[in-house]
């Protein structure tokens, strides 16, 4: 049996970096002008952490978290705009913004460091792509689609990151947001343990092409990821 051709293959655009580095704004405008959905895979683990602390199991405890994601039932409904996120759902309800508070940040990283926790979630990411998407993570590029055509590893200076996420913080909670000293401690504290952990840590795969967003604008950053992904296409 031969490999099947890159034309029939379900097109995979991994967009991988650190907290900050403004992969979610990045990965929806080219999700949308690609016509792809968007797999988030941060909010998968941001929505295990939430129902972990639903159900009282503590963050620390790998095996508990493994059983919570075998059948785990997240869901994603596309945005009305690519300007606006989309929706994620567990099972009916919507969490879309329960999970994006700063605690649910810190349980995603904890509860992202445990191997069973990766494994269990490893096919339900790949299910998620079967018709292909724009997927956004750490270990996209290096684990999870190994085989994705098109790699980016999108990162900035950590300064412009913790500013970009107390930017993001302020424009959703006003003055009960983080300060930006703290932000930045808790960027610094996540990156340390997403690139430190033993499974599948932050890092850039070898065939990615990096972009530094420290002095470029999301439109700069999309443009550059679409004209690669286009000529791959062109040559295909
Ligand atoms: O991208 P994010 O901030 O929503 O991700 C939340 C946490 O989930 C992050 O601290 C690390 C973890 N994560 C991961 O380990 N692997 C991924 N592919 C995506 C996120």
């Amino acid at each position: 049996m031969s490999e099947p051709s890159d034309a029939a293959r379900p097109l995979i655009v991994a967009i991988d970096g650190p907290a900050g580095a403004g992969k979610t704004t990045v990965a929806r405008r080219v999700a949308a002008a690609l016509g792809l959905p968007l797999l988030d895979t941060g909010a998968i683990y941001r929505a295990l952490a939430l129902v972990a602390k639903r159900k009282g199991v503590d963050w620390s405890d790998a095996q508990a978290l493994g059983a919570l994601t075998q059948d785990f039932p997240i869901r994603f409904v596309p945005a009305p705009s690519p300007e606006s996120p989309q929706g994620v759902f567990v099972g009916e309800e919507a969490v879309t913004k329960e999970i994006r508070s700063p605690e649910i940040s810190e349980g995603a990283s904890q509860v992202s460091a445990h191997p069973p926790v990766r494994d269990g979630l490893l096919d339900i990411q790949r299910a998620l792509a079967a018709k292909g998407c724009v997927a956004e993570g750490r270990d996209m590029g290096t684990v999870v689609f190994p085989d994705a055509p098109h790699k980016f590893f999108l990162t900035a200076q950590p300064g412009a990151r913790a500013q970009r996420r107390h930017a993001e913080l302020v424009a959703r909670k006003g003055p009960e947001a983080p300060s930006l000293d703290a932000v930045a401690e808790d960027l610094a504290r996540r990156d340390a343990r997403d690139s430190g952990r033993e499974v599948a840590p932050l890092s850039q795969a070898a065939d990615a092409t990096a972009l530094d967003s420290t002095r470029l604008s999301a439109d700069e950053v999309v443009q550059a990821i679409l004209d690669q992904v286009r000529a791959g296409a062109a040559r295909a």
